[in-house]
């Protein structure tokens, strides 16, 4: 048993959110969680909704609504999404808690008082008509790294880099098109170049696991050959406080929203272990140097957590260049794996919420099944290059994998076993080609798993389905609907309970990808449909006294282990409804009618 971290990039609060981004972070990470689970691990998978910073504010501004309440809104809608598509968090919270606040400002002391921030003057943009600061966010201009306009002053969505909003080309208010005055400003670097060799040295050691995703690894280690301090205060109204005097009080000096959000990790561990009541637990996944951390996520964040966080977590440890001691929360763990995704597109395009290219996951949820829409993520999402979401690829995979494959076998399997026997009957003597298909089945046990545990989601799958293949293959050769008569009794009797054995297993082994139906499926087959525990959403009250909120949490301590059961002779099985839905095929015109031109 091993103490897993499952560490969920935080959603921006800034909208809902579509289905490009949970096919980075949210599939992957439920996948693995439960798999890990199922062979026995003790998980911790924590995440939250990201609701300071720039694109918050922006939204608030645009529908005037406070950046609290544009937020309070949205963290509601992704919980609901994230717990619909049976996401199971221990807990996914918010960053607007106390608690976070709190964890996030013993890590700035942490990391201040061990020298790793060193206080710099910048220059911090003034409107010219009016004098006053001019806050990042109502910054734009042209990238200086990859030439796109519309960079903002955090950060170019374009390529995904971390900007200072003095490094814009032609930088000009967002407010009244002026050109914005630079005056000097201060501010809070993380002395990112004093933990450079450790942060070297962490990754020549992960480099040298081989588990990585080679461009994850190489982009790790190119980006610390041009390692320089970095920001880590804003000059925006909107964020957790600077924790010393003389800045606390300043209302447009926060924390850079990064520096934050990546502290949600740990925050979150804490909040839950707190609302366990066991306050001190979370130090279990932190503290042991045994635990293992996954960080999920899409291509975009690999920066702040192949170097941000580890960068942060080494200074508060104080196992930099300039040493230190940790305070209360002692040395921290790095992360064992960054398990970056690369991009989804829509029908070829970008995704774009302005020109409407884009399916939220509450649309898609609400036409279509969980778990259609996590079985084509699995199998054709971006897991190691780009893939596009395509609505005919979507009705394809669904009707000739899912129903035609998987849903097909479990249908004719609970039909002739319901029809003829109407329980479970017991085997007589098997012959090689039973042997043989049980044998592929329990194998895939070994194999799924082991591809799991690995990051090869596409794969696990592909395995997976390749055993169902086989097992309907079985079954058209032993053509149990033409055993008929009493001398055939027992064969049929030994196949249907062949096919039985063959389903529970691929059930199981199946679940990690597809909960909601296992346990339907189990439920055709007499069990009681908890073979995949499901995340519930539950409003809480604020530890310290803050306003309630609604989070995502769970009991999953009855995952069942990754093995095979041998079903029981004698459970009744009802003829079944079919699992899966069907799609017409007009789905595809509907939906693409849908996307903007
Ligand atoms: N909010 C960021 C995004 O959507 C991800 C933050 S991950 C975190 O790109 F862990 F740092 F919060
Ligand atoms: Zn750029």
């Amino acid at each position: 048993m091993t103490r897993v971290l499952s560490a969920v990039a935080w959603p921006y609060a800034n909208g809902p959110r579509h289905i490009g981004h949970v096919a980075g972070f949210g599939v992957p990470s439920d996948v693995f969680s439960r798999y890990m689970r199922m062979a026995g691990h003790d998980v911790l998978m924590v995440s939250g909704s990201d609701e300071h910073g720039t694109p918050i504010l922006i939204a608030a501004d645009e529908e005037g609504l406070t950046p609290q309440a544009l937020a309070d809104r949205n963290h509601r809608i992704i919980a609901e999404d994230l717990a619909a598509l049976g996401c199971t968090y221990d807990l996914y919270t918010r960053t607007t808690t106390r608690n976070h606040h709190a964890v996030v400002q013993e890590l700035f002391l942490g990391v201040y008082e061990n020298g790793y921030f060193v206080e710099q003057t910048t220059y911090g943009a003034i409107s010219p008509s009016t004098g006053r600061t001019l806050p990042d966010r109502y910054i734009e201009g042209t990238c200086p790294i990859c030439g796109a306009d519309g960079a903002r002053g955090d950060q170019c969505d374009n390529c995904g880099n971390q900007l200072d909003p003095a490094d814009l080309v032609n930088p000009r208010s967002r407010i009244n098109g002026e050109t914005p005055e630079f005056i000097e400003t201060q501010h809070f670097f993380l002395d990112l170049p004093a933990l450079a060799d450790a942060l070297g040295e962490w990754l020549d050691g992960r480099a040298a696991t081989g588990l990585w995703r080679p461009n994850v690894i190489r982009f790790s280690q190119n980006i610390l050959s041009e390692i320089r301090p970095r920001a880590m205060t804003r000059d925006i109204d909107w964020g957790i406080a600077v924790p010393l005097d003389g800045w606390r009080e300043n209302p447009t000096k926060k924390l850079y929203v990064w520096f934050d959000a990546v502290i949600g990790y740990l925050s979150a561990s804490i909040e839950w272990a707190r609302r366990l009541g066991e306050p001190e637990r979370w130090r279990d996944w932190w503290n042991d140097p045994e635990a293992l951390s996954y960080y999920f996520m899409g291509k975009d964040n690999i920066t702040f957590h192949s170097q941000i966080w580890p960068a942060e977590l080494l200074a508060y440890s104080g196992k930099g260049a300039k040493g230190g001691t940790p305070r209360q929360y002692g040395e921290l763990n790095l992360p064992t794996e960054v398990v970056s995704s690369e991009f989804l597109t829509m029908e070829g395009r970008k995704f774009s919420s302005s020109k409407k290219v884009v399916i939220y996951v509450r649309d898609l949820l609400s036409r279509y099944q969980a778990d259609a829409f996590r079985y084509f993520v699995a199998a054709a999402g971006p897991e190691n290059q780009d893939a596009d979401f395509t609505w005919a690829e979507f009705v394809r995979r669904t009707n000739d994998e899912l129903v035609a494959g998987w849903g097909n076998l479990v249908n004719r399997t609970a039909t002739l076993v319901a029809k003829n026997f109407g329980a479970i009957p017991a085997a007589g003597e098997l012959i090689d080609a039973d042997r043989a298909v049980l044998d592929t089945v329990a194998a895939s046990f070994d194999t799924v798993g082991d591809l799991i545990a690995r990051h090869r989601q596409k794969q696990a799958v592909g395995e997976a389905m390749r055993a169902v293949a086989e097992v309907n293959k079985y079954v058209s050769d032993s053509e149990p609907w033409k055993l008929k008569g009493d001398d055939q009794r027992d064969r049929l009797a030994t196949v249907l309970h062949v096919m039985a054995q063959c389903v529970a297993d691929l059930n199981l082994v199946l679940s990690p990808f597809l909960p909601h139906s296992a346990n339907e499926v189990d439920r055709v087959f007499g069990g009681t449909g908890e073979v995949a525990p499901m995340p519930r959403i539950v409003e809480v009250d604020d530890l310290d006294g803050g306003p309630a909120y609604p989070i995502i949490t769970g009991e999953y301590s009855s995952f069942p282990a990754w093995e095979r059961r041998p079903v029981v002779v004698g459970t009744a099985v009802a003829k079944p409804s079919p699992i899966f839905r069907k799609l017409d095929p007009s789905v595809v015109e509907e939906e693409l009618a849908r996307l903007g031109a």
